[in-house]
């Protein structure tokens, strides 16, 4: 495809432009989007279920509507109004739900695993404790020493030895295909937005801590990628296989979400174009710049490996620009919350019910309405997290080759409607 496009771009007779983008419609037919399994790391804007398997009632909303109600099958464990982007990238690339490591009972792991957990920091809890009031033990170290395990788990089960034909019949993926598999790193937001949100930090404070929180990333990024010796009881020591192809997930404009508009807006507060907080967005940009340099870097220390960066900020702000290219009507506005201009107030958020000046307000029902008329015109599901919308348009990008570096993303051709026809 990018061959086509080059020969279009250098076409300077103006006669041949619309020939040109005729043959490019006709010829740009990518091959399908195809991994063995599916893996992810990060927070709530991933995670289909680990939190509330560890934490049952802190997190028993994300299995309640209008908690992922138009996800197939809801109760979906997911803080978002159908499906997240990791739901996309999975069903892209023709696999199926993405299920929870921690899922004891009901889980399908043949496609991949998820490690990701709602609450969950970037850098280790030990440090992100200190700047936010709520927290999850389950930081990305932590994620990484699961996902150790995890292959270790699976080789057991694959071993003849340990596991004789017919003894343990599970579904799990093949360690054969860790090597060839697609794994996505999402994390950071939560660092950010809890400690904004809590008022634990300032702004300033906040942007401060951009740099652990991006080298906490980049720990983990590496420690995928750095084969570790292990050796099984009574067998030969053996080298564990390691990830290869990474796709890194930049962070959206904090200054956008409805939350933070929210909380830090006022007549003092500087707004961009968009109506976005232009001291929140810095943060993000920061972040994301840093994080871009970080991967340029890895790239170079590792030329074996396919590094992505997928930039989600990309893709919101495109949104935002052009917000009735994706039938977008509400970009700053949450579906599931109440009250002010941005449809959110902390004292009852969606999937809690309570009282707001003085009127009792449920917001754990979809019935007998959606919480917001088109849930698909809104950026932001719950004020908080990435709405169905915002998912889908960033995965049709990063598969299809932009937003994302290297250019040309991962060139192919997802089908949503691999698993659900519903997309
Ligand atoms: C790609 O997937 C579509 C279904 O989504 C299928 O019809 C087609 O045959 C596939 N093409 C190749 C080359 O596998
Ligand atoms: C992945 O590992 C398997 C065996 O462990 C090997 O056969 C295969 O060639 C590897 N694939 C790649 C892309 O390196
Ligand atoms: C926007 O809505 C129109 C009309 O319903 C539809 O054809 C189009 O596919 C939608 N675009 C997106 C990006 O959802
Ligand atoms: C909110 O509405 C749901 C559905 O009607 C109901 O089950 C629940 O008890 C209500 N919550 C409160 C606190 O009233």
């Amino acid at each position: 495809m990018g061959l086509k496009r080059g020969l279009c771009w250098s076409s300077v007779v103006v006669l041949f432009v619309l020939q040109c983008v005729r043959l490019t419609a006709a010829t740009t037919a990518l091959p399908n989007c195809s991994y063995p399994a599916v893996f992810a790391f990060g927070d709530s804007l991933s995670d289909t279920g680990n939190s509330i398997a560890a934490f049952p009632e802190q997190f028993a909303n994300a299995e309640l509507d209008p908690n992922g109600v138009l996800f197939p099958t809801h109760a979906a464990d997911r803080y978002t109004d159908g499906k997240l982007l990791l739901d996309f990238l999975a069903f892209g690339v023709r696999r199926r739900p993405i299920y929870p490591v921690l899922r004891g009972t009901g889980g399908d792991f043949t496609f991949g695993t998820n490690f990701a957990a709602y609450g969950a920091p970037a850098r280790t809890v030990k440090v992100w404790r200190k700047d936010a009031g709520f927290n999850s033990p389950f930081s990305l170290d932590v994620q990484h020493q699961w996902s150790e395990r995890y292959k270790i788990r699976v080789w057991f089960y694959e071993s003849p030895i340990f596991n004789p034909p017919g003894r343990l019949v599970q579904s799990l993926p093949k360690l054969a295909t860790w090597n060839e598999s697609l794994f996505m790193v999402w994390s950071g937001y939560q660092d950010y937005f809890y400690s904004l949100y809590d008022k634990k930090l300032t702004v300033s404070q906040t942007r401060k801590i951009v740099p652990d929180v991006v080298k906490a990333i980049e720990e983990h990024i590496e420690k995928m990628l750095t084969p570790v010796v292990y050796i099984p009881p009574n067998t030969p020591s053996m080298i564990m296989p390691i990830a290869n192809t990474i796709l890194v997930v930049n962070l959206p404009p904090l200054g956008c979400i409805p939350a933070m508009l929210t909380l830090y807006g006022g007549p003092d507060a500087k707004y961009d174009i968009h109506g976005c907080l232009k001291n929140l967005n810095s943060i993000t940009k920061h972040h994301n710049k840093l994080l871009g340099e970080r991967m340029e870097a890895l790239r170079v220390k590792y030329p074996d490996a396919k590094l992505l960066y997928g930039d989600a900020h990309g893709v919101y702000t495109d949104i935002l620009k052009h917000p009735s290219k994706y039938n977008v009507t509400a970009p700053l506005k949450a579906c599931c919350g109440v009250g002010g201009s941005y449809n959110f107030n902390p004292k009852v958020t969606c999937g809690h019910a309570g009282l707001v000046d003085g009127k009792f307000l449920n917001l754990t029902t979809s019935l007998p309405a959606l919480p917001c008329a088109n849930p698909s015109a809104h950026l932001s599901w719950d004020g908080i997290h990435t709405s169905n919308t915002f998912n889908k348009a960033a995965v049709t990008d990063f598969l299809t080759g932009k937003h994302i570096t290297p250019a040309g993303g991962f060139g192919c051709s997802p089908d949503f409607t691999f698993w659900d026809s519903s997309t």
